[in-house]
């Protein structure tokens, strides 16, 4: 046994003259509840999601606890996640290869599974729910991008301008099935002005626009791509979603969405880039919304299920982050499970 420093030794001579002492705020759970300064509420998310065509529901391997759903079951999850008090649903079509083309025309027909969920979910519920839409052309074009593609003499590229008027599309089919935001998130320049006055021209001056204003090329994209069958077929999105690296760009992103008319700015990802929303939080007015994205899920459900922590507690602590940080609404695979468990 080595001789142990005897603290004795060491113990004080007058009391500590310590005036400021955090601690006491701490001292009991009735206090720390009084002073907490983050918090959530059902109203605080949107639920994600994917609809098909045809019945039933099919699970995700990728996204556990997450289903694709056809109309009947949909409308019976939304149900469910209403009664939990989230009142915000955002659509997701899910497309089979055959409903495919190079121009992604799926995307408008109003007979697709988002338009239909869309006036059905209204029927259902009225005005009790809010409903998002993701605008983008990728679960629609045979390619798998989010915009249209070009021959050019430095090889094929993304026609940004060419595809606006496909997305108009998608959101006017949107906006005629009752959504009360089109969210569009494919990252072309300029298409938040443009949904912006093809909705205003067809008279829906009272449609939102909910836009992923800044979105980062991220590998936590990676389930999702399979829940809705909608990665690329060659290359990859660096082209038109946000370098990673950067955080002054995304400040001119957000700047640029808002003068065009978006209602509301997103961050995607949440947790890797809490800093930007944190970055972003002082420069608008605008409400801020973070996509808690499907490979964040997927992490901490595969830590979870692996032992390595305590599920409920780190969904709590992960979404209460990402609201400190300056999100008012967080888009989240977590939302219905946490919410029913009493997670937070
Ligand atoms: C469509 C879109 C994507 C996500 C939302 N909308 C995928 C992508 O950009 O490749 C990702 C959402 C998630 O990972 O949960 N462009």
């Amino acid at each position: 046994m080595p001789k142990l420093k005897n603290p004795e030794s060491l113990a004080l001579e007058a009391p500590l003259e310590l005036a400021l002492r955090p601690r006491r705020l701490r001292s009991g759970a009735a206090l720390r509840e009084s002073v907490a300064e983050t918090y959530l509420r059902p109203d605080h998310f949107i639920a994600p999601f994917f609809l098909m065509a045809g019945q039933g529901q099919e699970p995700i391997a990728a996204l556990p606890g997450v289903q694709r759903y056809g109309l009947e079951a949909f409308l019976r999850a939304a149900e469910g996640t209403l009664k939990l008090g989230v009142r915000s649903l955002l659509l997701f079509g899910v497309l089979p290869e055959e409903a495919k083309d190079p121009l992604g025309r799926s995307s408008a027909d109003p007979l697709g599974p988002v338009p239909r969920a869309i006036r059905e979910v209204r029927r259902a519920f009225g005005n009790e729910v809010v409903i998002y839409t993701d605008v983008c052309l990728c679960a629609h074009t045979s390619h798998g991008h989010c915009g249209l593609l070009k021959e050019t003499p430095r090889g094929l590229m993304i026609d940004n301008d060419r595809s606006l008027p496909q997305l108009a599309a998608m959101a006017l089919t949107h906006a005629e099935a009752g959504a009360d935001f089109v969210a569009p998130s494919d990252m072309m320049d300029g298409r938040v002005g443009y949904l912006r006055r093809a909705l205003d021209q067809a008279g829906f001056t009272e449609v939102g626009i909910l836009s992923y204003a800044v979105k980062y090329a991220s590998a936590f994209y990676g389930p999702f791509r399979e829940a809705a069958k909608s990665a690329p077929s060659f290359g990859d999105r660096a082209s038109y979603q946000m370098d990673p690296r950067n955080a002054r760009e995304a400040l001119r992103e957000a700047a640029l969405d808002e003068a065009e008319g978006a209602d509301m700015l997103m961050v995607k990802p949440a947790l890797a880039y809490l800093d930007i929303l944190a970055r972003l939080r002082p420069q608008t007015r605008l409400p801020l919304v973070a996509y808690n994205v499907s490979g964040e899920y997927a992490m901490l459900k595969a830590a979870a299920r692996a032992g390595a922590l305590d599920e409920a507690r780190a969904v709590r602590e992960t979404l209460l982050a990402i609201r400190r940080a300056g999100a008012d609404l967080i888009i989240s695979y977590h939302a219905q499970e946490a919410l029913a468990q009493g997670w937070i």
